[in-house]
C-alpha cells in the first residue's frame, strides 16, 4: 500500500490537471450537476405544483394544466442539453487529462536513474505508470457525477424544501449525516476486505505468469499436476476473499443504510403531513416525497464514492510513490562545452558502492591512454559491466574523478558524454521495432547505405536477406 505522502501527491497531480484544463473543467464538473437540478428537483416541483393545484380545485381541465406541462416538458429538454453539454466537455477533460498524464508519467521515468530500473520490473512499472494517466478518468468520473452531481442538487433541494417547512430540512440533512456516520467505519472495514480480495487476485495472476514463463523447466520436472494444483488452491482462495468483501457490502453495509433509508423516507412523509399548511399540503406531501426519496439515494451511494476514489487514488499512488525519490544523475547547472584533448580515460582514486551494497572500488585508478585497446578479466560479479556502467554516468560515482580527454565527466551534459561513447552491452537488447531501427537506433538519421554497412560488419545481412521483409522486418519481443 503505497503512504500518504504518494496519495497526495497523486491528489495533486489529478487536481493540478484539472485547474489547467478548468474552462473545461468547470462546466463539466457542474453541468452534470445543473441537469440533475431539472430532472431530480425542479420537473417534480412542477408536477407536485400540478397535484395542488388539482387537490385545490376538485379536479383539473387541460387549459390551467397546460403551462405546468410545457414547463415540465421544457425542463427536462434543457435538463438534457445541459447534460450532454457537461457530458461533452467531460470527455476532453478525461482524455486530455489522460494524454497528458501519460506523457508527465513516461517523461519522469525517463528522467530517472539507471539504477531505479534496476530495482523495479519493467512489467510493473508499464502498468503503473498507464494506471496512473488512467485512473484520472476514474477520478474525475466519480467526483463529477457522484460527488458534485449529488451535492449540488441536494442543496438545491433542501433550499426549497425550507420554504415548505425548515423542519424537513433538518430531518433529511439530520438521517443523511447519522448515515455516514454509522455506515464509515463499516465502509473502512470492507475496504479492508477489498484490498485482501486484491492481494489474493495478484497472487492468482502473479503465479499464472511465473508458470508460463517457466513452461520448459515445469515440463523437463513433469510439474504439470503441481503447478495445476497450487494455480487451483489460489484461485479458490481469491473466490473465498472475493465473496467475502462482497457479502460484506450486501450484508453489512446495505443492511445498515436500507432501514435508515426508509425510515428518512417515512419521517419525510410524516413531518409533510403534520406541518403542511392549509391548502398546501397536497404540494407539500408530493414535494416531500419526491425529494426524500432522491435524497436518500445518496445514502447508498457512500459506499460507491469512498471505494472509487480509494482505487482511483491508490491506484495512481502506486505510480506517484516513483517519484518521491528524485533523480540523482543530473546534468550540472552550468555545463561544460565538450572539448575532449584527445581520447584517453582516467579513473582518479574512484570509490563506489551499488545502493545498499559494500564498495565495489575504493580508491580505483586506472589509465587508459586513447588508441588503448583492453580487457578486463574477472570472476563474475567483480565489476567489470559496473566499471563501464561508470564511464557512461548510468551511476555517479561516490568519490574520486572520471576524466575522458581530460574531462571531468560529471561536469558535461549526459547527452555530449555518451555523444563519445559506443556502448555495446553485455545482454543483447532488441526493440520490438524493425531490423532497420533497431540497427540505426544510435544514429536514427544513418543512410541505408550506412546501416546495411553496419548490418555486413555484424554478419547480420546473411540472415536479413533472406527474411521476406528484408531490413523491414519487425524483431524483440513486444507486447
Ligand atoms: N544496478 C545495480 N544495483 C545493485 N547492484 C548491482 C547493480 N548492478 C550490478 N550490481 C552488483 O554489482 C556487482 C558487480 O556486477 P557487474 O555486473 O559489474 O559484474 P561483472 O564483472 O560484469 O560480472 P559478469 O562477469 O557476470 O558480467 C555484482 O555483485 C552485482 O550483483
Ligand atoms: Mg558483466
Amino acid at each position: 500500500m503505497p503512504g500518504g505522502g504518494a496519495v497526495a501527491l497523486a491528489l495533486r497531480l489529478y487536481g493540478r490537471e484539472l485547474i489547467r484544463l478548468r474552462l473545461l473543467a468547470l462546466p463539466a464538473l457542474l453541468l452534470p450537476a445543473v441537469g440533475n437540478i431539472g430532472i431530480r428537483y425542479i420537473a417534480p416541483l412542477l408536477v407536485a405544483k400540478l397535484a395542488g393545484q388539482a387537490a385545490a380545485d376538485g379536479g383539473l381541465t387541460l387549459t390551467p394544466a397546460l403551462p405546468y406541462v410545457l414547463g415540465f416538458g421544457a425542463v427536462l429538454l434543457l435538463a438534457e442539453v445541459v447534460w450532454r453539454i457537461g457530458q461533452h466537455c467531460l470527455n476532453r477533460v478525461g482524455a486530455i487529462g489522460t494524454e497528458h498524464l501519460y506523457v508527465l508519467g513516461m517523461d519522469e521515468l525517463l528522467a530517472k536513474d539507471a539504477s531505479f530500473f534496476h530495482d523495479n520490473f519493467a512489467g510493473s512499472l508499464t502498468k503503473r505508470v498507464l494506471s496512473f494517466g488512467r485512473r484520472f478518468e476514474d477520478f474525475v468520473d466519480t467526483v463529477t457525477y457522484r460527488i458534485v452531481g449529488s451535492l449540488v442538487p441536494l442543496v438545491f433541494g433542501a433550499v426549497v424544501l425550507w420554504h415548505y417547512e425548515p423542519l424537513l430540512v433538518a430531518g433529511l440533512l439530520l438521517m443523511i449525516v447519522l448515515t455516514a456516520a454509522a455506515a464509515t467505519p463499516l465502509i473502512r472495514r470492507r475496504q479492508a476486505l477489498v484490498n485482501d480480495r486484491e492481494a489474493a487476485v495478484a497472487r492468482v495472476s502473479g503465479h499464472v505468469a511465473d508458470s508460463l514463463t517457466n513452461m520448459e523447466t515445469i515440463r523437463a520436472f513433469a510439474a504439470e499436476r503441481r503447478e495445476a494444483g497450487e494455480h487451483r488452491s489460489r484461485v479458490a482462495e481469491s473466490r473465498r476473499l472475493t465473496l467475502k468483501s462482497w457479502d460484506y457490502g450486501n450484508l453489512r453495509v446495505d443492511t445498515l443504510v436500507a432501514p435508515m433509508s426508509v425510515l428518512t423516507n417515512v419521517l419525510g412523509l410524516l413531518v409533510a403531513i403534520a406541518f403542511g399548511g392549509p391548502g398546501q399540503g397536497v404540494e407539500q406531501i408530493v414535494v416531500a416525497f419526491t425529494y426524500y426519496s432522491n435524497a436518500t439515494q445518496i445514502m447508498f451511494e457512500f459506499n460507491q464514492i469512498y471505494r472509487r476514489l480509494e482505487n482511483a487514488t491508490t491506484e495512481a499512488a502506486q505510480f506517484t510513490e516513483l517519484l518521491r525519490d528524485p533523480p540523482t544523475v543530473l546534468d550540472p547547472a552550468e555545463p561544460e562545452p565538450l572539448a575532449p584533448r584527445g581520447t584517453g580515460i582516467r579513473f582518479e582514486a574512484v570509490t563506489f558502492a551499488h545502493e545498499g551494497a559494500k564498495p565495489i572500488f575504493e580508491g580505483l585508478d586506472l589509465d587508459v591512454p586513447g588508441g588503448a585497446r583492453i580487457g578486463l578479466v574477472g570472476r563474475s560479479g567483480g565489476g567489470k559491466t559496473t566499471l563501464t556502467r561508470l564511464l557512461l554516468r548510468m551511476s555517479d560515482i561516490d568519490e574520486g574523478r572520471l576524466l575522458i580527454g581530460g574531462q571531468d565527466i560529471r561536469r558535461l551534459r549526459q547527452s555530449d558524454l555518451r555523444s563519445l561513447i559506443a556502448y555495446v552491452p553485455q545482454d543483447p537488447a532488441m526493440f520490438h521495432r524493425s531490423l532497420r531501427d533497431n540497427i540505426a537506433f544510435a544514429r536514427p538519421h544513418a543512410t541505408d547505405a550506412e546501416i546495411h554497412a553496419a548490418a555486413a560488419a555484424a554478419h547480420v545481412t546473411e540472415f536479413a536477406d533472406q527474411l521476406p521483409e528484408g531490413f523491414a522486418t519487425l524483431v524483440g519481443s513486444g507486447a
